[in-house]
This record gives C-alpha cells, structure tokens and sequence, in this order.
C-alpha cells in the first residue's frame, strides 16, 4: 500500500510517499521533499510561528506535487494519509491537518493523525525493523528533552523529561550568545569538535533532579563569555574550546540520565531520534556506554520529517486505528498519551 505523509509542525515542510507491504514489516521510500524555512526565521533569532505557518500553506501544494511527480503516482493510488496532529505550533499543526483532511475527503482515502514524537521514537525500525522492544528511546530536539520506554507500538512511558529548556535549545541558546546564526546548534557542534576543552568550567547539569534542566547552563555560560568577552572575539581557539566545554556539558547530562535509565530498566537497547541526535559527540559517547547496543537514524531523518510520519501512521494504521475527519490538532501532546 502507498502511504503518504505530511509534517508541518514547525519550521519544515515535509512531505514522503512510502510503500508498505500488508503486514507493515517491510517499507520503501518512493520519494520524499523536506523543504525547510531556516533561511527565513535566521532574520529573527527564532521561528516566527505566524510566519511559519504561512510559508507552509505556501509551500505544501508545492512540494506534494514535487512528491508525487518523484514517486510517479496520484493521489488516487495512495490508500493511507498520515499527517503530524501534535505536538507543536497549533498553526503550523492546523494548515497541515485541514491540508491533508481536504485531501483525504476530496480522493476517499483514509486518514490517521501521528504524534510527532512517536514518529522521532519509531524512526529507527523504520530503518531496522528487526530492532526488538523494549527498548529505551531519548528524543533530544528543539523542542523536547525526553528519555522514554517503548514496550511495543503505542506502549510508551516517560523516564524522564526537560523541566525547561530542550537540548536542542540549549545548544541554539549557547550558540546565540556566541554570535552564531539561528539555529546555532550544529556551528556550535562544528566548531566544539575542532578542539578539546582544557580550560572551561561549566557546571555537571542536574544530576541530582529527576529529569532534564538546561536553564542553569545558560546563565553560566553567559557569565563565563562577559569574563572572556575581549579573549573570545579575538581568539578563534579559545572560542572553539568553549564550544567544545558546552558541548561536552550538554552531552554528559544526557548520557548521565540516559545510563540510569539503562540501570532502573535493565533495558540495552536505545534509540535515539531528534535533531541533536545528529551530533557526533552525543553518538559517540552513547555507543561508548558498555552493554548497550545503539540506533541512531541517518542523518537525515534525525531531523523533522514526513518518511517518519508515514511510517509510523501506517503501523497504527495498520492496527485498525483512524481519525474521523474534522479532527482538530493536539498541540500540547505528551507521547505517554497516545498509547493504545
Ligand atoms: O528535531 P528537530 O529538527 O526539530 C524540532 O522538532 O525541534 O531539531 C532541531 C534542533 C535544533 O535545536 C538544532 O540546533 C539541533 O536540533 N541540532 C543540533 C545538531 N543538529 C541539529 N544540535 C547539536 N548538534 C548538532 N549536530
Ligand atoms: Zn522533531
């Protein structure tokens, strides 16, 4: 069966047709278009919802014509819609929902709303469907800061989440203080891994509290660049040394609560999805935890995108779940909650 996936919840337009067989074990991308609005949010230091969700009523027609043209079909041959109902900008969320209603009541075809980070958390079998539940999944985007256990498909449960900010905005928020454009997380990263930090002290973040807190990292490092402020416009090393200090902070609190999650579960498999699932830092230090074995998804759909919103729209599907038409988004929506 074709599947045909639609994600607007932020800053990206994305949009993949995916084809299945009946049992939901085996799927084949046929073509994908993920147009992102980075270059137009850059200006403001942040993604201007209203913005947002403009340029995706702009840009949706466009790239679904782009999709089905590669993937050499019609509307008439896909059999499934999933589109992204939450969580995330309720007016970014809205002009792909009422997108894809339209186009689910104009063509007849069925329609299932995903929750976006169930599609970060399932991303990895959609790639290896021989990976085995349970397993640990940790969500680590703009967004979300979340460690959680997947029993099966719609058996989640939360381990441990951000109180403030997500590890992708601490990055972004580290990387604005330095001068880097938005979203500043991956020319931080670039530039941390040229070199080693031997100089910076930044505080181990929240080891004792039972989730995430990035909030406290921010004042410190801004402390720390006003004491360096003249040494750092000037020396390009000592800047990547910071780099690398804010790097290494950000990583170790993850891999600190990621570990004691391995140790409270007993689970050794983790999965990690999310756009700072991308940093090679981050890899490499959680495969170097002994005793676990690790997914981590290509590079290119560690960030938001439509192939996971397919995939893991036809697994439930595929399970007898639907979504009347005229369902409304969902933008606060805890993965937990979706559970069946
Ligand atoms: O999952 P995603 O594409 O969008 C959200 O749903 O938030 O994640 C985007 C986030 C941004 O904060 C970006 O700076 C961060 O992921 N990011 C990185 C890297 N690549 C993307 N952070 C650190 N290192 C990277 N290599
Ligand atoms: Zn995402």
């Amino acid at each position: 069966m074709l599947i045909l996936g639609i994600e607007t919840s932020c800053d990206e337009t994305a949009v993949a047709v995916l084809s299945s067989n009946e049992a939901g074990t085996n799927f084949a991308l046929c073509a994908e278009v993920v147009s992102s609005q980075i270059k137009l949010h850059e200006a403001y230091g942040g993604v201007v919802p209203e913005l947002a969700s403009r340029e995706h009523l702009k840009n949706l027609p466009i790239v679904l014509d782009q999709v089905l043209k590669e993937a050499q079909c019609e509307l008439n041959d896909i059999e499934l819609i999933a589109v992204t109902r939450g969580p995330g900008l309720k007016g970014c969320l809205l002009i792909g929902l009422d997108f894809a209603q339209g186009l689910a009541l104009a063509h007849s075809i069925s329609i299932i709303g995903v929750n976006h980070i169930e599609g970060h958390l399932l991303s990895p079998l959609y790639e290896d469907p021989s990976i085995s539940f349970p397993y640990l999944g940790l969500i680590v985007s703009g967004g979300h800061t979340e460690i959680v256990r997947v029993d099966g498909v719609g058996r989640y449960s939360l381990i441990a989440r951000s109180a403030d900010d997500a590890a992708g905005e601490a990055f972004d928020k580290a990387a604005a203080l330095l001068g880097f454009s938005y979203p500043g997380g991956p020319q931080l990263a670039k530039l941390a891994d040229t070199s080693k930090n031997n100089i910076f002290s930044l505080p181990k973040v929240m080891r004792e509290a039972e989730g995430f807190s990035f909030s406290g990292l921010k004042t410190a490092i801004s402390l720390l660049i006003k004491k360096n402020k003249d040494a750092l416009a000037s020396d390009e090393e000592l800047r990547a040394k910071l780099c690398a200090a804010i790097q290494d902070s950000i990583v170790d609190a993850l891999c600190y609560k990621l570990k004691k999650a391995i140790k409270e579960t007993s689970i050794r498999t983790v999965c990690v999805g999310g756009g700072v699932s991308a940093n090679q830092c981050l890899r490499r230090s959680i495969q170097a935890i002994k005793g676990v074995t690790t997914h981590f998804p290509a590079l290119k759909y560690c960030t938001d995108n439509g192939v996971m919103i397919a995939h893991t729209g036809a697994l439930r599907f595929m399970r007898g779940e639907r979504m009347e038409l005229g369902a409304d988004v969902k933008s606060r929506w805890p993965v937990w909650e979706v559970n069946s």
